[in-house]
C-alpha cells in the first residue's frame, strides 16, 4: 500500500483534488479547484483532472490516483448522473479516464468516498457495525460502511418515501426551495432517518454536506433509537476517502 495518493471529488459546482497522506488523513498540498461547466462530460472532467495533477507536480507522480462523482459506478461504469452530463449513464468511466490520463484510477461514488473518509479519519473512525453516513446537499447521498469496510452505492437519497425519492422533498436543496427552516426541515428529515433506522438498523448515522456546519440547529430536533452525528471532514472528505480507496485497491 502506498503512504500517498491524489483524490479528486467531481462536484456539481467544482473539480477539487489534493495531493493525501492516507495514514493521516492529512492534504499534503493545497485543495485546488475548478469550476464544473454545466452538465459536464467526461472530457470536461479529463481538463480539470489534467490540471489539478499538473498543480500536485512531480510530488504526485506514479502514485495511485481516485476519482469520486456524483454517480452509481458499478466495476468502473458510472450507472447514472446527477447534476453531470447524461453520457455517464451506463458510461465505462474507468477505462476512459485511464487512457486520457495513462495511469491508473479508482472510480467510485461521491458519497461512498465521504462515507470511507468518515470511517477512516473522521467521526466515525474505529465505530464497529454498520455506519450510514448521508450527505445533504443538492440531492442526498449515502455511504454504507460496516466494520470499516464500504458496501458501495447505497443511494438512499432514491429511497421512495410517500410517492416520491426522498432527496426531492428532504435534501437541503429542497428546503431551501421549499424555504423550509430549520424546525420545518427537521420534520422531513426525522421521516427519513427514522425510515432509514426502521429498515437498517444501524449503530452510528452521519450526517454530511455543507449544512452540517449547521447541525446544531437541525439534528438536536431528529428523534431517532440510534447516535446521529455530524460529519467532520467537510469539504475534504470525498478527496480524502478516494485517495484512502486509491492507496488501498490492489487492480
Ligand atoms: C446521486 C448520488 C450522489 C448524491 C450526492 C444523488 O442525487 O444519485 O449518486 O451520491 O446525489 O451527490
Amino acid at each position: 500500500m502506498s503512504d500517498h495518493a491524489i483524490g479528486i471529488d467531481v462536484g456539481g459546482t467544482g473539480i477539487k483534488g489534493a495531493l493525501v497522506d492516507v495514514i493521516t488523513g492529512e492534504l499534503l498540498s493545497e485543495r485546488f479547484k475548478y469550476s464544473t461547466p454545466p452538465d459536464a462530460t467526461p472530457e470536461d472532467v479529463v481538463d480539470a483532472i489534467r490540471k489539478i495533477i499538473a498543480d500536485v507536480g512531480t510530488a504526485g507522480d506514479n502514485l495511485p490516483l481516485g476519482v469520486c462523482v456524483p454517480s452509481v459506478v458499478r466495476h468502473g461504469v458510472t450507472k447514472s448522473a446527477a447534476n453531470i452530463s447524461d453520457v455517464w449513464i451506463d458510461f465505462p468511466a474507468e477505462e476512459f479516464l485511464e487512457k486520457a490520463l495513462g495511469r491508473n484510477i479508482v472510480i467510485v461514488n461521491d458519497a461512498d468516498a465521504a462515507g470511507v473518509a468518515e470511517a477512516h479519519y473522521g467521526v466515525a473512525k474505529d465505530v464497529p457495525g454498520l455506519v450510514i453516513v448521508t450527505t445533504l446537499g443538492t440531492g442526498i447521498g449515502s455511504a454504507f460502511v460496516f466494520d470499516g469496510e464500504l458496501v458501495p452505492n447505497s443511494e438512499l437519497g432514491h429511497l421512495e418515501l410517500d410517492g416520491a425519492d426522498v432527496e426531492t422533498t428532504t435534501s437541503r436543496l429542497a428546503a431551501e426551495r421549499d424555504q423550509l427552516d430549520f424546525p420545518a426541515w427537521a420534520i422531513r428529515l426525522q421521516r427519513f432517518y427514522s425510515h432509514v433506522v426502521r429498515i437498517f438498523s444501524p449503530d452510528l448515522i452521519v450526517v454530511g454536506g455543507g449544512v452540517s456546519k449547521q447541525a446544531e440547529k437541525f439534528l438536536p430536533l431528529i428523534d431517532i433509537d440510534t447516535p446521529i452525528l455530524p460529519a467532520t471532514l467537510r469539504n475534504n472528505a470525498g478527496i480524502l476517502g478516494v485517495a484512502y480507496l486509491a492507496a488501498t485497491t490492489r487492480d
